[in-house]
């Protein structure tokens, strides 16, 4: 056992958590690297001690992070100036724990599902927000420190404001820092608006409940996860979206840029599906990753603002969660997730959000002032079986009649919803697909026959989508548990028919069909909470 964890963990290091976690899944990860297979890609990050409190310093001024389309000259090239440097440290020094590919590696260590099925999984669960933001945060302080700017501050890529900000900035488009040769969207595609139209995001920022928006705490020994709504979309589909635009065409975009421990260096994956911000192992290398998790980190306190939204976890083991970082000297540091809320974004990490010159137009949805109380019934369900049921490549319909007390209850959420104290919500558990597969998947209610052109309407329910963690020396699934809060439009259209349908739609980026699909699900249910 303890030669495995040497061979897994190669350079050398663990902390304790990372000791305990692993020796629970030894057996998986001998499974995984202890058979013969070449050694697993190492994204650990180099070797430190105990990690001190990361200290946030007062004298830092508050400033603003804009957008990426509202930056000036001088601070554009600022942005460009920063990631030159962060690309320089790297080529210098490829150990020193603040540079490119370090940086990158930090999040592929941080997704199970990248190369170290080993360390904690903080996608697809209630850690997603907090975690992106602490990294964003420490990744800000590094590129400040070396530009010798403690004014420097990230740029948001506000994707959701203007049609016209639903395309790559035109800053990250043009060969030099911001450039990534591992992307396949180009300057002239546009993400679709079923991404990040209108009513995609009022569906997505209009989600009230906090396990609906936020996620929940997941439980990995048992493969169970749970995200929110604003990391199933937009967050997974415009990095899938960004990763390979336009899927099919020729000659294919392909290749993955993998740092390895092996002296002879990085060795370039010419897989398909493997582009840099399309797999979540690769993500971070794609400078415009940043610039992505800012726009995901302003949507977080858009939300906290909506009216009807239930606000952050009050459970103290989000909050007391630490995580560990290098920061801007090298130093290994932590931070709890209640150094980074809303509360302490000011005060401890020294910026605001200047919003975008667009309102988003989320902020129509004004809810009653009454709070309306759903009568507790028995869930619905919709699809179950013992056996893993396949969506496929095509729409994919389960129906199923509703009994009186639920078209009730649906009228009641219609009639006065927009503040209910308790929601119905749409639950597809079970989710599955190997490890390289990505998925999108647009989920309607008594639309049946939705397709891939359907536009959204009252019968929308929500989009689910899995990122592809990585490809090499992987087996484990991913496995998702998703739910949707469905909207009083929604509840008004299902309690006027005797039955219920549920209609998957999966598709591609671009709005095509999926060329495969391996994704199954366990069942569908609706339920009162
Ligand atoms: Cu950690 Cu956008 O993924």
């Amino acid at each position: 056992m303890y030669d495995e964890l040497n061979r897994f963990c190669y350079n050398g290091h663990m902390d304790r958590r990372h000791f305990v976690r692993t020796v629970v899944l030894g057996f998986g990860a001998a499974r995984l690297f202890g058979q013969g297979h070449q050694p697993p890609i190492n994204c650990a990050p180099p070797s430190h001690g105990a990690p001190k409190h990361i200290t946030f310093d007062a004298r830092v001024p508050v400033l603003p992070r804009k957008s990426v389309w509202d930056l000036n000259s001088g601070e554009l090239a600022r942005l460009n100036a920063a990631y030159q440097e962060l690309r320089n440290l790297y080529t210098k020094n490829p150990n020193d724990p603040r540079g490119w590919m370090q940086q990158a590696n930090v999040h592929c260590f941080n997704c199970s599902g990248g190369y170290d099925p080993s360390n904690v999984e903080i996608h697809g669960s209630w850690w997603f927000m907090p975690w992106h933001r602490c990294y964003l945060h420490v990744h800000e302080r590094i590129l400040g420190k070396l530009i010798g700017d403690p004014t420097f501050r990230l740029a948001y890529w506000d994707w959701d404001t203007y049609p016209s900000h639903a395309m790559l900035p035109p800053p990250f488009v043009p060969p030099g820092p911001l450039f990534d040769q591992f992307r396949g969207a180009g300057a002239a595609d546009v993400i679709p608006s079923d991404i990040t139209g209108q009513l995609a995001m009022q569906t997505v920022l209009g989600t009230q409940s906090t396990a609906g928006f936020m996620g929940k705490l997941s439980d990995p020994s048992n493969n169970q996860y749970y995200p929110g709504a604003l990391e199933n979309s937009p967050h997974g589909p415009v990095h899938i979206w960004t990763g390979d635009a336009n899927p099919g065409q020729s000659p294919e975009p392909t290749g993955c840029y993998y740092p390895t421990s092996d002296p002879s260096g990085p060795i370039v994956d010419q897989s398909p599906n493997c582009l840099d911000m399309g797999v979540l192992s690769n993500a971070a290398q794609d400078p415009i990753f940043f610039a992505h998790h800012s726009n995901i980190d302003r949507l977080w306190d858009v939300w906290l603002g909506m009216p009807g939204s239930q606000g952050n976890p009050k459970d103290a083991g989000w909050k007391d969660q630490r995580f560990n970082f290098f920061d801007e000297n090298g130093d290994w540091v932590y931070m709890t997730v209640a150094d980074v809320l809303t509360s302490n974004e000011q005060s401890n990490l020294r910026y605001t959000y200047q919003a975008p010159t667009a309102v988003s137009a989320a902020k129509s949805h004004a809810p009653k002032s009454s709070k309306t109380a759903l009568k507790a019934v028995k869930p619905l369900m919709i699809a179950s079986a013992a056996e893993a049921i396949a969506v496929g490549t095509k729409p994919h319909t389960q129906s199923v009649a509703v009994p009186l007390e639920h078209q009730q209850n649906l009228k009641l959420l219609a009639a006065n919803g927009k503040n209910p104290a308790t929601h119905y919500v749409l639950h597809i558990d079970g989710l599955t697909v190997p490890p390289n597969e990505g998925v999108i998947l647009h989920v309607f209610a008594d639309e049946p026959n939705a397709s891939r052109e359907t536009k959204l309407g009252a019968s929308f329910v929500g989009t689910f989508s899995v990122v592809p963690t990585g490809h090499r020396d992987h087996e484990h699934p991913i496995v998702r548990n998703a739910s949707f809060e469905l909207r009083p439009e929604t509840a008004a259209l299902i309690a006027a028919q005797k039955s219920l349908t549920v209609t998957l739609v999966p598709k591609l980026a671009n709005g095509a069909e999926p060329k495969k699909s391996n994704l199954t699900y366990k069942r569908i249910y609706l339920s009162v909470e």
